[in-house]
């Protein structure tokens, strides 16, 4: 199989001898640095990996180095802030034209690393969200792990329901049971809507209480050795009246158009069509107010690929993207259904399995 760093420089194809990935405090790690380092722990701060076509070189602290031993990598560890700037500019200075990923450099960064660094510097980023958008075997594996410990979740969800528990209540029974199931925690703050709230796509859950009748909204996700789930279920408590059932059957409809028609080579923007246009046939029409789905990955939202109307690309066997169409009546309330697929040459596999039919508690 193709290193990572062989298929990051094919794509870059000459644009940059070397790409520097680079680390401000927590809340400005770049997610890259552990895919092209692999490492399983570590915060790395303040670390920089240089990325190279066949080698990587990881300049980090002495707290961080041991969360790289026994991986193929160089390390070369700072004590003060001048070892740092002695280390990277005697990395750097070998190389005309480094590669950053604009969008997650922050200034502070970029400052650091032009202290010792001279020459010419290129964005690499969208090469990255390239190379990161197929996903290889072991993530594939990973992701389908993860998959099937949020379906696991997604069908344990009608027994938690009862009538008066708030939205919240609901929020930390779910998060619970994706660590019951398996999962390292929740990949993102799940979403739990009742009755009107499931109106709003990114809704907070809060103190709103369950009544029967109301549609119930779960958007959620789990963590499995670093890699993202993302599925929604939307379940009615009670008997669904008529015209839930009309939008939950559109919706799935929706849904079903779209796995039928990706595969390797299919247009973004199409799929995206093709979704929109079942609801938009219906009474239901301009309901649908987001992009059918995103890539899915180290996280939840993964870069590429887009499925929506500003898609521009076409999809490479490997992929892994969320299905979720929704519609949306203001002060009535919404239904979403979110699968995540595996792109193959002729179609998609399914990696969420939980039941996806409606469901009246
Ligand atoms: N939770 C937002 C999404 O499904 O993309
Ligand atoms: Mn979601
Ligand atoms: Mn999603």
């Amino acid at each position: 199989m193709e290193s990572r760093n062989a298929r990051l420089f094919s794509l870059i194809d000459g644009k940059a001898d070397v790409v520097a990935i680079v680390n401000s405090g927590d809340s400005h790690i770049d997610h890259n640095f552990k895919y092209f380092t692999n490492a399983k722990s570590g915060v790395f701060e303040g670390s920089i990996a240089f990325v190279g076509p066949k080698k990587t070189t990881v300049v980090t602290s002495q707290l961080e180095a041991s969360s790289l031993k026994g991986l193929d990598v160089n390390v070369k560890v700072f004590g003060t802030r001048k070892q740092f700037e002695k280390i990277v500019g005697s990395i750097a200075s070998k190389y005309k034209t480094v590669g950053l990923n604009f969008p997650a450099v922050t200034y502070e960064g970029f400052r650091r690393l032009k202290k010792s660094f001279k020459g010419k510097t290129v964005d690499v980023s969208e090469e990255i969200a390239k190379c990161r958008a197929v996903k290889d075997r072991d993530e594939i594996r990973k992701i389908g792990e993860s998959c099937r410990i949020a379906s696991r979740v997604a069908d344990r969800i009608p027994g938690m329901l009862s009538e008066g528990m708030t939205e919240s209540q609901l929020a930390s029974k779910l998060s619970m049971a994706l660590y019951e199931e398996g999962s390292e925690g929740p990949s993102f703050s799940p979403i739990v809507s009742f009755g009107k709230t499931t109106a709003i796509p990114h809704y907070f859950p809060g103190k709103l209480k369950l009544k029967q009748g109301d549609l119930v909204l779960t958007d959620f996700g789990g963590m499995y050795e670093m890699y993202c789930s993302d599925i929604t279920r939307t379940y009615v408590f009670g008997k669904a009246s008529e015209r839930q059932r009309r939008l939950y059957e559109t919706v799935k409809a929706s849904q079903e158009a779209a796995f039928s028609g990706i595969k390797a080579g299919a247009s973004e923007k199409d799929i995206d069509a093709a979704a929109r246009s079942v609801i938009d046939g219906t009474e239901f029409k301009g309901r649908f107010i987001h992009g059918l789905g995103h890539g899915l990955g180290r996280q939840v939202h993964d870069g590429g690929p887009v499925l929506s109307p500003r898609g521009t690309g076409t999809l490479e066997v490997g992929m892994v993207v969320t299905v979720e169409p929704g519609a949306y009546i203001d002060g009535y309330g919404g239904v979403r259904i979110e699968d995540d697929v595996v792109v193959t040459k002729s179609g998609c596999r399914l990696l969420t399995d939980a039941k996806r039919e409606l469901t009246e508690v």
